[in-house]
This record gives structure tokens, C-alpha cells and sequence, in this order.
């Protein structure tokens, strides 16, 4: 009868806001899985919805409305999970999903080396100047004016949300001589076997030549980093958050880049992506004033969303994902269900 559990087990799932990459990892893991992806391009809203199909799964990414009349609109169709290629999952009413019946799954862990990499990168890149530099030797400007930096050795670097994450942030930072504080309400015991001081968020602020986002965005950490926050920090200190846009008031950022407290801006993520990264605008006008103020400023490095973006990264997501919704197709638990 193994035809028969085959079936059973094989399920129609809409993949929205699908890439080629995402289809790539996603087909090559399905070699094992055998569901039936129908790739669609569009973001998930109000609009798209009907694009599934009634498909019993549903599977979203990280700018996806997964919003109550979004899941609402899915559920009365027939979709009956909601399989996100994801860590974060606050773009998700779970509430509303658990109203309708709906189960959703996450992946809890993919890779936190790609993304504790590519902050440090960050780091590197603002202090140093990478980008600018580039851009000088490319136009034959070989003048050093504008581009000294400051050796990480020695310099506090504090650590907010010390997690997967941050954990290998603070594992590499050792390496670069750095002095660690972190803030977590749950502290983490290996972060502190590393040396890792925990402090209140307020100290830790006021202490870090450089302060790294890796908490989740909840209720309670939205703009986390606001005015007083800012106001909190060394003059000159550098804030970088790859982690979730409003996790930093960005108007609030903005001033105190322009009164000079805010010495350097690293950011990832952006409180409203939703509208501009992952997809090539460059043949349109951004409309978004408070972002296109932020590419003026020359010690602001922003990049779309990719700290995620390795292979290893996108072939773990692929593989939990389908693996989340196999176990959901034969009526089990994966235990990545939220
Ligand atoms: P994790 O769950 O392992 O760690 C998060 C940590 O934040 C936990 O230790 C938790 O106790 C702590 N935390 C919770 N509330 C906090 C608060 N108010 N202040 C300080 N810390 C708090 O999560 P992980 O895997 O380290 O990911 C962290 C975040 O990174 C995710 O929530 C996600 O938003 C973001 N992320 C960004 C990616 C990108 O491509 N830019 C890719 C993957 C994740």
C-alpha cells in the first residue's frame, strides 16, 4: 500500500512571492517530498489571495501579509496550513489563524552564520568604508580623505536578542578582540561562557561602540530604538539591525544621523519593505521620502533582506519547509509549528 500513504501524503502548495532561487532549492528538495509546488511571483495581500487556489497549503515568506482577511480569504478557499520559508513570524496574525483552523509552521533555524556574517561584514564595510572606497578607485579617485575607520580590537560592541544569531555574532566579534555586552530577557549561557556581560538595555547602550540587532520584533520591541534610545548611545556609536525593520525608528535615526550622535547605520531590513525590496525598481521613482533620505547619508549602508541569502541557508529552507509540510500532510507535528 505505499502507493496509497504517497498520496495521501502529496499536497498542492502555492508559493508565493517566489523567486527563481526559491525555486530552485525549493524543486531540488521536493525530490524527496513529492508535493505539487505551484510557483507564483506576486506578494501575498488581499488582492493575490485567490492566486492559491484553495491550495491546502500556502507557503510565504517574510513580506507576505499574512494578515486576518489575508488568512481569512485563504481558510474559506480550502487552504488549511500556512508553511513559512521564515524565522520571523511577525508578519503573521496567529491569532487569526488560530481561529481559522489554520496551521502554521516556521523555519526556527537555517543558518545563523549567514546572517551573524554578513552583520559583521556590515560592520566592517560602515567602519571601513568599503563602499565608498570602491566607488572612489572605480572614478581613478585614489584619496584616503574620509575613509579612516577604527580597529574593532578593544572596542564594545553590544548585542541585542543573543539568540542563534547574535550567539555567532558575538562568537566571531571575539575573534576580532572586541569587548561583548549583551541584553536579553532570556540570557543565554553559552553567550556568557564566551564572555558576553549581560547589562540592561539602557547600559548597554550608553556603553557600545557598537550596538547589533537580533531580537525578534514583537509588540514590545517595536522601535525599540527610538529618540531616547538613540539619545542613549555614545556620540558617534554604530547601530546596524539585520534583524527586523521596526525594530528602529527610522525618522528618529534619520536625526540623529544629522546631528552627528548616530555615527554610523547599518540596515538589512527597513520598516516598510514590504513596498521595495526583492523585487528591481531601478526603472521607477521611490516615493518613499524617509528611505530615499537614508541612501543620502554617506555613513549609511542599507542592502535588501539578504543577510539570509546563502546556499546553505536557502537549501536548509527549502528542506525544513517541505519537511514542516510533509509532516503536516501525514497529520504529525514537525515541531516547528507555531
Ligand atoms: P532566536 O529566537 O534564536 O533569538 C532571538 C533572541 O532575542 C532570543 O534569545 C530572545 O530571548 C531575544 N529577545 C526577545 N525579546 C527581546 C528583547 N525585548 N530584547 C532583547 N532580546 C530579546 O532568533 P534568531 O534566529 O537569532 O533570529 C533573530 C532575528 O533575526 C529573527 O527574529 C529575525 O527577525 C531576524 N532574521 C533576519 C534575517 C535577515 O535575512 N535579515 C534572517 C533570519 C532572521
Amino acid at each position: 500500500m505505499a502507493w496509497r500513504s504517497r498520496i495521501v501524503s502529496t499536497m498542492r502548495v502555492a508559493v508565493f512571492s517566489s523567486k527563481r532561487y526559491d525555486q530552485t532549492h525549493l524543486a531540488a528538495a521536493n525530490a524527496n517530498h513529492d508535493h505539487e509546488l505551484v510557483f507564483l511571483e506576486p506578494r501575498l495581500d488581499e488582492t493575490t489571495a485567490s492566486l492559491a487556489g484553495g491550495a491546502p497549503v500556502v507557503c510565504a515568506f517574510v513580506n507576505d501579509d499574512c494578515s486576518e482577511p489575508v488568512l481569512a480569504q485563504l481558510a474559506a478557499d480550502g487552504t488549511r496550513m500556512l508553511a513559512l520559508r521564515s524565522a520571523g513570524f511577525n508578519h503573521v496574525d496567529l491569532d487569526a489563524a488560530r481561529d481559522l483552523g489554520l496551521t502554521v509552521a516556521r523555519v526556527p533555524a537555517y543558518s545563523p552564520h549567514a546572517v551573524a556574517e554578513f552583520t559583521v561584514g556590515m560592520i566592517l564595510a560602515l567602519n571601513r568604508k568599503y563602499h565608498r572606497a570602491h566607488a572612489r578607485v572605480r572614478e581613478g579617485n585614489f584619496s584616503l580623505e574620509g575613509l579612516a575607520g577604527f580597529d574593532l580590537r578593544n572596542r564594545t560592541v553590544g548585542v541585542v536578542g543573543t539568540g542563534q544569531i547574535g550567539l555567532v555574532v558575538a562568537e566571531i566579534l571575539k575573534g576580532f578582540g572586541c569587548d561583548l555586552l549583551g541584553y536579553d530577557p532570556f540570557p543565554n549561557d553559552e553567550a556568557a561562557k564566551l564572555g558576553v556581560q549581560y547589562a540592561d538595555l539602557d547600559e548597554l547602550l550608553a556603553a557600545s561602540d557598537i550596538i547589533t540587532l537580533h531580537c525578534p520584533l514583537t509588540p514590545d520591541t517595536h522601535h525599540l530604538i527610538d529618540e531616547d534610545a538613540l539619545g542613549n548611545m555614545k556620540t558617534g556609536a554604530m547601530l546596524i539591525n539585520t534583524s527586523r525593520g521596526a525594530l528602529v525608528d527610522t525618522e528618529a535615526a534619520i536625526e540623529a544621523l544629522k546631528d552627528g550622535r548616530l555615527g554610523h547605520l547599518g540596515l538589512d531590513v527597513y520598516e516598510e519593505e514590504a513596498d521595495l525590496f526583492f523585487e528591481d525598481l531601478s526603472d521607477r521613482v521611490i516615493t518613499d521620502d524617509v528611505f530615499s533620505r537614508l541612501l543620502t547619508f554617506p555613513n549609511v549602508l542599507v542592502t535588501g533582506h539578504q543577510a539570509f541569502f546563502t546556499e546553505e541557508a536557502l537549501t536548509q529552507i527549502a528542506e525544513t519547509t517541505l519537511g514542516n509540510i510533509t509532516a503536516f500532510s501525514k497529520g504529525e507535528r514537525s515541531g516547528n509549528e507555531l
